[in-house]
């Protein structure tokens, strides 16, 4: 108990005494609680008490963060009472920093390490503490933004830069880039702007060009972290921006109301669906498409808190109205994998294979970068 905090108690030493103190208080006072015949009750140390102790030093009464001035350090200090701030917060990224200390997510060593002093259930609930301090309420909690697959989207309203690459081997070869720029809008809502550019090859030279661009517009219509469940709906809109004679785009404008949902599952398991039709204000220009999107997957961590791999697979269905045609199915088995401390950071990368109809769709590989900008700088957060 002592190591963990002494190596982190020079610089600042004020602070980190008052909580090392306060701790040894209160564990002495557990200690002799449970040196009598009475059974402790499992409320003796509520997250309240712990805050109380090992905490409120630094963390402020209020949750807003100490005077820096009396604390000895200029580092910034999170104010928990912000739900912008706090609510996407994962508890997995919370119980870690509290167990290891706030380097484990990139975080400064200001942030000690709790794991020798609290027991993994009082870490527990003095995260669930940490939580009441965003009292307005409708905001659904971090643990419900699930990882995201390839196409099926989220529910979880997001703050993202999403970077996907797509290599299609069809008749005509194409690369596409899309870069997408999601921001949430108070508590339930948020935006995107994607703009894709293509390369294509035409007749031996490769053509880059501009594609279709898109708007959305979601919105939480449930959110229920005991259920583990998540589920949105909006519209996109997809603007004619692309050359169509060129291959790069529809042509048309096109609206897609869709509704998406997300069920946790144990074991940091998940399925996500996303259902929506694309209604094209033009139909001689493109048919009417009703689409089905679903994503299953599951997240190991390296060691307790490392870096997350989570394998999904994702199955795709789209049908086109008015036409013979059967509805296209498509199978993408993908890997997401976090690369940097702070989680912030991450790529995936799957193949989309054709189920039915495979001599007009090929194979394509799709893959992302994905930057959630809320949680730290492209710099932040590595070691
Ligand atoms: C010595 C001062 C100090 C003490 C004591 C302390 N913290 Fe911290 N804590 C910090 C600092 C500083 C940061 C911000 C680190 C950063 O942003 O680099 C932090 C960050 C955090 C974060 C991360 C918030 C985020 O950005 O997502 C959590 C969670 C947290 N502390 C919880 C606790 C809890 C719970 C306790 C008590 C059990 C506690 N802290 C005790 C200084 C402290």
């Amino acid at each position: 108990m002592l190591r963990s905090l002494i190596v982190v108690t020079q610089p600042i030493p004020i602070a980190l005494r008052c909580a090392s103190f306060c701790l040894s208080v209160l564990m002495a006072s557990a200690a002799t609680a449970q040196a009598q015949p009475m059974p402790v009750p499992s409320h003796a140390r509520s997250g309240a008490d712990i805050y109380r102790a090992g905490c409120i030093t630094c963390h402020g009464a209020d949750g807003r963060g100490g005077d820096q001035a009396l604390l000895g350090f200029d580092n910034d200090l999170p104010n928990f009472t912000e739900c912008d701030f706090s609510t996407p917060e994962p508890d997995s990224d919370w119980l870690a920093i509290i167990h290891e200390g706030g380097t484990v997510r990139g975080f400064s060593q200001r942030m000690p390490a709790f794991k020798d002093l609290l027991s993994d259930r009082e870490i527990e609930a003095v995260v669930g503490y940490l939580r009441g301090f965003c009292e307005a309420r409708g905001w659904p909690l971090g643990d419900l933004n699930l990882p995201r697959p390839l196409f099926t989207e989220k529910a979880f309203p997001e703050n993202e830069f999403l970077l996907t690459t797509t290599v299609d081997h069809g008749a005509r070869a194409a690369v596409g880039d899309s870069l997408l720029y999601e921001r949430r809008l108070g508590s339930r809502a948020q935006y995107e702007i994607s703009v894709p550019i293509n390369v294509q090859k035409g007749s031996g030279s490769w053509t880059p060009g501009l594609g279709d661009v898109t708007l959305a517009f979601k919105r939480v219509l449930h959110g229920n972290r005991t259920r583990g469940r998540i589920v949105s709906a909006g519209t996109e809109v997809l603007l004619p921006t692309g050359s169509e004679l060129r291959g790069f785009g529809r042509g048309v404008t096109i609206v897609e109301p869709f509704v998406v949902a997300g069920q946790m599952l144990p074991s940091d398991g998940f399925v996500q669906m996303h259902v929506g039709a694309e209604l094209p204000t033009d139909t001689a220009k493109a048919g009417r498409e009703l689409f089905v999107r679903a994503a299953a997957g599951k997240s190991v961590m390296e060691g307790r808190w490392g870096r997350a791999w989570t394998p999904m697979v994702e199955l795709l269905g789209a049908h086109e109205f008015g036409h013979s045609e059967p509805t296209a199915w498509d199978i993408v088995p993908q890997l997401q994998v976090t690369l940097s401390r702070r989680q912030h950071i991450m790529i995936s990368g799957g193949l989309k294979f054709p189920l039915n109809e495979r001599d007009e769709r090929k194979s394509e590989f799709v893959s992302y970068f994905l930057w959630d900008w809320l949680d730290g700088g492209l710099f932040d957060g590595w070691k």
